[in-house]
Formats: C-alpha cells, structure tokens, sequence
C-alpha cells in the first residue's frame, strides 16, 4: 500500500492537482495500493490557516505517507510577502527532514525527447542553516558551498539510470572545474562514473552549458549537476520546452526506504502563478508529469505499469488537443486545465487496477 500525503499549497497548486488527483482517487476507489491522505496545510495558505508554512500536522502526515504530491509553494492571492516573507522555507525544510538529498526533474519538450536533469539538493550550495552566515549590515554573509564525495556519487549513479533509458543521446556533466574545488570533485567523479558504467558524460561548464542549452538543436538527455547549476539550467530548458508548466520534479531519497516517512516529493516544477489563481487556464502537464515518475517511484505501483500508461494518456493528448495559453500563439485556439484534464482522464478511462 503506497499513501500518498497531498500538499497543493499556494496560488494554482491545488488546480494543477485537479486531474492526477481525480485519476488517483480512481485507483484508490478501484482497489488500488494506494491510499490519498489530506489536504495537508503547507506554504503561504497553510501559514494562512495556521500560523506557519510547515505546521506539525502536515509533518506528521508526512511521517505517515510514502510520498508526497504538492502542487507550488509560493506566494498566494491576498497574502502579502510582508505578512508570510518566505513560504519556500517549507519546501527547503521538507527535503531535509526527509533528507529528499537529490532532485530528478524532466522536462517534456513537444515534438522532441526528455530531457532528465539530475542534481544534489539538499547538501552543495542548498546546504541547510548550519552553512551560512547572515549578514548584519556590517559583517560578511556567507554561503559554504561542501560536497562529501559519497553524496557526489550517489547522484551520478540516480544519472546513470536515466542515461541507460536514452541510449545514444548525449549525457552531460555540468561543472565549474576552473574555479570551484567542488567543481573539480565533480569532475573527477563523472570520469570514473563514466569508466565505471560505460555511460559517456562530456563535461561541460556551466556558463557553456548554458549558451549550448539555448542555441544547440539537439539537446542532450541527462544533465548531471551540483544544485544551483540544476535549478537554473532547468528553466532554460523549461523555456526551450516552451514553457515552465513541462516539467515534472521529483525529489526523493536514493536510499528508497519505505516505511519510515516519505521517501520522495513529486511537484510540477513551476511557480504558484498567484496572479492566475482561479482561471483554471493553467497547464497541467507538470503536474501529470509528476504523477507519472510517481507511479514509477512506488513499488507497488510501478509493479501495475501505470507510470507507463499516465505519461501515454499525457503525451497523446498534448499533441492532439489545442495548446493551453501558455503555449499557443495569438489567436489560435486554446484549451483549459479542466477541458485538458478530462481528455486525459478519457484516454485513461481503461486503466484500471
Ligand atoms: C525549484 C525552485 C526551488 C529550488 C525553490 C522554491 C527553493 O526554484 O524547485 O526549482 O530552487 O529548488
Ligand atoms: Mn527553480
């Protein structure tokens, strides 16, 4: 039995949530392993309704859970930054009490292939409150930036596995080996990954990578990355994709050990999008992204195959349906998240437990 613990939290969370939630409750009802717990209250509207962004309760239907499935975290109509200052804080907290140490998103670029971005995210430049200094105005802030070899590695063997799924498309590690000591055991871990596993990762830099990510045609179909590095190259190639609603993150623990807490956070990797809060305009693909890597994630679901079936629903409709606003030029004729979602929850209308 696989619990997932629901966390929509701010602005267009909890309607990007609507189908993969409608589709889940179906397997449930269906006989499924899987059992949906919440709404839990996170982020700026679960400060709202409690008084913090991380409340106990919602920590301990993540004690409860395997997994969990959030919408954003973010701002929030009606709520001001002054009044809820970093509502991200919750998700940072998250990963580190679940210690979810590395972030696989993927990025579903129409027309073309995946593309996999793997990277460190709780240790590196996301290191917790112990690495970093505030400053007061007069005495320096600092950020330390510390990669254990072990953790370096880890991500790398996450990359393999992916790499293994894309054979004979370019694999890229991404680094800053001229400057950063970090950079340089980086390095040295994606030469003796590649000796090790056959999979051949071309280092890149990042300030390269970052130039190829825009203007190379074929992009390449893993990307191995210290944290921040990840989190900017992964918009460049959300905006390659077209928009930031194509990508599906998740963010789990390697050491995949159910039974004790989540092991791994699934989210569409775009922003609250306070200003569209209600419209139900907003495309859901991240969020079915989500779902999928999901139902792949959880043994007891990936042993029904519906990862499989989820991302074929999804991918049959995104390139038959009318684009969402977000992906159509002027004048052509959209579709909404609700339209969206009822043509993939048809598609998947056989798919049963
Ligand atoms: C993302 C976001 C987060 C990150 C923030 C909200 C902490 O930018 O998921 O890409 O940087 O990891
Ligand atoms: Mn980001």
């Amino acid at each position: 039995m696989t619990t997932i613990a629901l966390l929509p939290g701010d602005g267009i969370g909890a309607e990007i949530l609507d189908g993969p939630v409608a589709f889940l409750r179906r397997l449930e009802a269906d006989g499924a392993p899987v059992r949906l717990t919440g709404p839990w209250p996170y982020g700026t509207t679960g400060w709202a309704e409690t008084g913090s962004t991380l409340p106990s309760q919602t920590v301990q239907a993540c004690r409860a859970a395997d997994v969990i499935l959030s919408g954003a975290v973010g701002s929030h109509p009606g709520i001001t930054a002054d009044q809820c200052p970093n509502p991200e804080a919750a998700l940072i907290e998250l990963r580190h009490l679940f210690d979810l140490r590395i972030s696989v998103r993927t990025v579903r670029l129409p027309g073309d292939e995946d593309v996999i971005i793997v990277r460190n995210i709780t240790g590196g430049a996301y290191a917790g409150p112990d690495r970093r200094i505030e400053s007061d105005g007069v005495r320096a802030a600092e950020d330390r930036l510390v990669l254990d070899p072990v953790r370096v590695q880890e991500v790398f063997d996450i990359a393999v596995e992916h790499a293994r799924a894309y054979p004979g498309r370019r694999v890229i590690s991404v680094d800053k080996a001229s400057v950063f000591a970090t950079s340089r055991l980086w390095r040295r871990t994606a030469h003796a990954t590649a000796a090790a596993s056959g999979v051949p990762f071309v280092d890149v830099n990042v300030d390269r990578a970052a130039y190829e990510l825009v203007k190379y045609e074929q992009l390449p179909s893993v990307i191995v990355t210290e944290g921040l590095f990840g989190d900017i190259l992964s918009d460049i190639v959300c905006a390659r994709a077209g928009s930031p609603a194509l990508c599906g993150s998740a963010t789990i623990n390697p050491d995949r050990s159910f039974g004790h807490g989540v092991t791994a956070l699934f989210e569409p990797a775009h922003g609250s999008s306070p200003h569209r809060t209600g419209s139900r305009r907003s495309n859901p693909t991240g969020a079915w992204l989500a779902v999928a890597d999901l139902l792949a994630w959880c043994p007891d679901l990936a042993a029904l195959d519906l990862h499989h079936r989820v991302r074929a629903a999804l991918d049959q409709v995104v390139d038959t349906a009318p684009p969402t606003y977000d992906l159509a030029a002027a004048d052509e004729p959209t579709i909404d998240l609700d339209a969206f979602n009822q043509r993939i929850l048809d598609a998947l209308a056989a798919v049963t437990a």
